[in-house]
């Protein structure tokens, strides 16, 4: 049987067996759970996030746009939207209303006012601006089940120079998770549609962090010394 249609048994029956019976619109998302378990394993206390190393090793700045993917309960989206604020923006975007209500919540109770909640497709995150200054994917591409097709619309809300950040897990770091992405793959992918590792970062020891970019206006790769590790 092709590796696909394995994968795709294996969800179903773990969807099934685990109790939540709602096979539902999200049943070709991979390991897509209900936003109750996703949110209750996001905000536990001993994640390993890191994310105000990540927002400085981006340099995020007031005034930038930055598209969180896949951004569950919004770990890294309220931090994000401190670091763009007064007048960056920062857009949440899930495929999931329930995850989004929720982020939207903490941005309230937190006092922010530059945060906005995207409902994406499964293959487009469907942003309201094309002036994306970075499309940021913690641990989310692996779960996108066509990644050429999810990156190419994701780079059409990019500016020219615009970057797009993926931290996610080697396969070969979990060899019992079939469900992690090589980062040679992703390479590959983003290459297919212009844009080059520009930035690897050593923030994670058990997960890849690669800024990609395009050759235009300020990108890195115009810069001597691209692609090094900091
Ligand atoms: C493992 S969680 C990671 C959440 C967050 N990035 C973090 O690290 O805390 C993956 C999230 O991606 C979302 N997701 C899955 N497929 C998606 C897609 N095609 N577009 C946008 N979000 C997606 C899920 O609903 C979930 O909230």
């Amino acid at each position: 049987m092709a590796k696909r249609g394995r994968r795709r048994i294996l969800y179903l029956l773990t969807t099934f067996w685990s109790g939540a019976f709602s096979i539902s619109a999200f049943a070709w998302q991979l390991a897509q759970q209900p936003a109750d378990r996703y949110l209750a394993a996001m905000d536990r206390s001993d994640r390993v996030l890191k994310a105000d190393e990540v927002i400085g090793k981006l340099e995020l700045k007031p005034g930038d746009i930055v598209a969180d993917i896949g951004s569950g309960s919004g770990s890294f989206s309220i931090p994000m939207a401190k670091a763009v604020a007064p007048n960056g923006i920062l857009y949440a975007v899930d495929i999931d209303q329930a995850m989004l209500d929720h982020v939207a919540e903490r941005a309230k109770k937190a006092g922010i006012t530059n945060l906005r909640t995207v409902l994406g497709e499964y293959d487009d995150p469907k942003l309201p601006v094309k002036d994306v200054d970075v499309a940021f994917f913690h641990r989310v591409l692996h779960m996108i089940e066509h990644r050429q097709v999810y990156l190419n619309s994701t780079a059409k809300y990019l500016k020219p120079d615009g970057r797009v950040v993926v931290i996610d897990k080697n396969r070969e770091d979990s060899p019992n998770s079939w469900m992690w992405l090589n980062q040679s793959d992703v390479d590959s992918w983003m290459a297919a549609i212009g844009f080059y590792p520009a930035q690897h970062f050593a923030v994670f020891d058990d997960r890849y962090f690669v800024v990609y970019q395009r050759p235009y206006g300020n990108s890195v790769l115009l810069k001597k010394g691209a692609a090094k590790k900091k």
